[in-house]
């Protein structure tokens, strides 16, 4: 539990977050490419700003709902969630929807009431299909300047390099990005992408697992190079968010999260892998006692 304070907490050694701006530009912890430097983030802001102007962004979100990782008391701001839209088709509206697909003809519209779509499920959408989506049936895609800089299919293979590295486009748009990345305290990185909000969205609040099913939480950095995504965490016991206040932070994703509305677009950084255990022994050493 993150403290009496928040008893709905788990969060990471009896507190709701840790904040990791310091302790991450320290030292090297053993990567060559030595630390970097907050002093970096004016910089990384006007790479990430200038690479989302000019690439194709993706859409991530839309049926937390469906997913069933809500909390019962904001189940309602997911708004119109896809999977439910999906499943509340007409057979001609499926059969549009299953034409927008990048392979039709792997959708099986006679199996349709089987058939799951998008985020974590067998079928992924096709960028028209979200669109669609979106302009006909009013889905709510809460992060609409998605883009992965390391994909990554499965959520529980997020912490696994093997097989994986940073895209092409990555490469070509985000150098300094995929240098500071490099430089994170990470004996290996399975996952990096860039989670942004377009101006009046917010993030629906949700969890990524049920800390009843976890041994310790996931290890990952994010980073808010322009200190403007306001990040929350939901304690469910007491109904009551908790504000993240930091640049650099780590928090325990079992527990349930969601980002406040802001009339701008906003976005965060996130780097997903295994902390090199010199860096998690400090963290342990640093945050645990106190
Ligand atoms: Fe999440």
């Amino acid at each position: 539990m993150a403290g009496a304070a928040h008893p709905g907490l788990v969060g990471i050694f009896g507190r709701p977050y840790l904040d990791l701006e310091t302790i991450v530009f320290e030292r090297a912890w053993g990567n060559a490419s030595g630390p970097a430097s907050a002093a970096i983030f004016p910089e990384l802001h006007e790479e990430i700003c200038l690479a989302l102007a000019q690439m194709p962004l993706d859409y991530t979100g839309g049926s937390h709902r469906s997913m069933d990782i809500m909390p019962e008391a904001r189940r309602s701001e997911a708004l119109v969630d896809y999977q439910e839209v999906i499943r509340g088709m007409t057979d001609a509206e499926f059969e549009t929807f299953r034409s927008l697909s990048d392979d039709p003809r792997a959708i099986d519209a006679s199996r349709r009431r089987e058939l799951e779509f998008g985020e974590e499920r067998a079928i992924s959408l096709s960028r028209r299909q979200m669109q669609w989506l979106k302009i006909r049936f009013g889905v709510f895609f809460p992060w609409k300047g998605y883009v992965e800089l390391i994909p990554n299919r499965k959520w529980e293979d997020k912490s696994n390099a093997e097989g994986k590295s940073f895209t092409r486009a990555a490469e070509a748009f985000f150098p300094k990005t995929i240098a500071f990345v490099r430089s994170l305290p990470f004996a290996s990185i399975g996952r990096c992408n860039i989670m942004g909000l377009e101006g009046f969205d917010y993030g629906t609040v949700h969890r990524d697992g049920d800390p009843a099913d976890q041994s310790a939480p996931d290890q990952f950095i994010t980073v808010v190079p322009a200190a403007n995504k306001r990040l929350y965490l939901w304690d469910d016991r007491c109904t009551r968010e908790v504000d993240v206040d930091s640049r650099v932070y780590w928090f325990n994703d079992f527990d349930y999260h969601g980002v406040r509305a802001d009339p701008f677009f906003r976005y965060s950084l996130r780097v997903d892998g295994v902390f090199l255990p010199a860096f998690y022994r400090s963290l342990e050493e640093r945050f645990h006692a106190r």
